[in-house]
């Protein structure tokens, strides 16, 4: 086998104080056009320690949107970033394991959620080319600080049109199989155990590339109407290639008919939304976007938004989405307090964000007591928002991370007082407000009879 391995003379050391092994590792990698999730599995015994280390490639690391490790099928497990200089840019994760684990065995999940990590082949396409491949570079290998035993690495393409990978040198350990390659099994590779080469894949796109480039949400609660309202102001980008010459509608609406449509072009996007939402509307620059479709089922309300010009290679879009839930649909009491659970995002599953922000905006005399995010790398910021016939303003909270992906689509907790005389707040503004409304009309009128 022609496979070369680097050893880091550094780590031999720390090899030989690890006594923990890997029984088994299989990392699957599900790849789409802008985003891909990477699970690996890792079997381990003979815990010697109460940290375990997972090492991610360099690659992966600048691409990196979410990662969470957890016990399979179970609780999710504190871990940290360490910076190594000696691991050829390898990043190392320290996860804290549970106490019970030490010197028996155990199965961690590593999830990874990776951003634009392929590149579109080629860069730019005309009108007429109907299909565009993404180029992904990856290891045969994963690479582990312990001994392994067993070791498999799969890969999958959308489509099993692919038209490259990689091990022509040891065809007994790469089966493709459809959309699935599959390298190894690798018998008893030793720690840290890099790989010299990448291997591409190249593989046809099953649809367009898309980005959104911000993603602004407001979600605001109102006891009063006894509801929470969405809106979500984005930016869409194809990022897929270019378009090379003149866009012409006649081709477009002919490639329509024949139900042709080059892959890298955008007519739909698919936005699931919260359960039961009512009162969605769709505008762009121009108005009211009337060609989107809601569907209603049990796995959750589906918002088809159709652009109002097909999206085409490097082109943008910037519209805004908006609905409401009940508050009984987001909010609990618990000991007096408010305990509400909003979706930070509803990122559809194939788009890569680069920014998103959102602001929860509590009623006005409401006390924000306690937020926690769901994930790291958020900055988390307060404010006031004022709206019409507000006195003393809304408490708002601001939540912004960049990179972020459908692995984010889960809820902030913000934790609330409000007495029961600012919950009154609003109806006694509106009931001064239309007071001092009658009372200038009434006024007008007595100087009107007068004149
Ligand atoms: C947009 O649609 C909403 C409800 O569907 C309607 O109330 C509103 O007047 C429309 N706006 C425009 C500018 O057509
Ligand atoms: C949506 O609500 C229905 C009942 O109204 C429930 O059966 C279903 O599990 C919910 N789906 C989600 C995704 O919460
Ligand atoms: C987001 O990802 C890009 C690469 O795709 C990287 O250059 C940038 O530093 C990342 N931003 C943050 C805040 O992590």
């Amino acid at each position: 086998m022609k496979l070369i391995l680097k050893f880091l003379a550094a780590c031999s050391l720390l090899a030989t104080a690890a006594a923990t092994v890997n029984d088994r590792i299989t990392k699957s990698t599900e790849i789409a056009q802008s985003t891909a999730v990477s699970t690996t599995t890792y079997q381990l015994s003979s815990i010697d320690d109460s940290m375990y280390a997972i090492l991610v490639s360099p690659e992966e690391y600048a691409h990196l949107s979410h990662s969470s490790v957890s016990v399979k099928g179970g609780e999710t497990l504190p871990s940290t970033w360490i910076d190594d200089a000696t691991l050829f840019g390898f990043k190392k994760l320290l996860v804290q394991l549970p106490p019970s684990s030490f010197s028996s065995s155990l199965t961690l999940t590593h999830s990874l959620a990776l951003n634009t990590i392929n590149d579109p082949l080629p860069r730019e396409i005309t009108q007429d080319d109907l299909a565009y491949s993404l180029s992904y570079k990856t290891y045969t290998h994963v690479v582990s600080p312990y001994h392994t035993h067993d070791m498999r690495v799969k890969i999958r393409t959308p489509t099993p049109k692919i038209l490259k990978y990689g091990m022509t040198y040891d065809d007994s350990k790469t089966t493709k199989n459809g959309g699935v390659i599959t390298y190894g099994p690798w018998i008893d590779t030793a720690p840290y155990s890099i790989p010299t080469d990448h291997i591409e894949i190249l593989y046809e796109a099953a649809g367009p590339r898309l980005a959104y480039e911000k993603v602004d949400r407001s979600a605001q609660v109102s006891h009063w109407g006894n509801t929470i309202s969405y809106r979500d102001d984005i930016i869409l980008r194809n990022i897929g290639p270019s378009l090379k010459g003149q866009f012409t509608r006649l081709t477009h609406q002919a490639q329509s008919f024949l139900n042709m449509l080059p892959t890298n072009v955008a007519t739909l996007l698919e936005m699931r939304l919260p359960n039961q939402s009512q009162e969605v509307w769709f505008v762009d620059q121009i108005g009211n976007v009337t060609t989107s479709h809601l569907k209603q089922s049990d796995a959750g309300t589906v918002l088809q938004l159709k652009p109002r010009y097909p999206l085409m290679g490097g082109w943008k879009y910037s519209f805004s989405v908006g609905w409401e839930n009940t508050m009984k649909s987001v909010a609990k009491v618990v000991n007096g307090l408010i305990k509400l659970s909003v979706p930070f995002s509803n990122t559809p599953s194939d788009v890569a964000v680069h920014e998103a922000v959102t602001r929860i905006i509590l009623p006005e005399g409401a006390h924000m007591l306690d937020v926690s995010v769901p994930f790291e790398g958020a900055t988390i910021s307060y404010e006031t928002t004022y709206t019409y016939l507000d006195t003393i303003g809304r408490p708002t909270v601001v939540v912004t991370a960049f990179n972020t992906s459908a692995a984010h689509n889960k809820d902030i907790v913000v934790v609330y007082s409000l007495s029961i005389l600012n919950a009154a707040r609003k109806p006694l503004t509106v009931s001064a407000a239309a007071f001092a409304l009658f009372m200038t009309t009434s006024l007008l009128r007595r100087i009107n009879t007068k004149i």
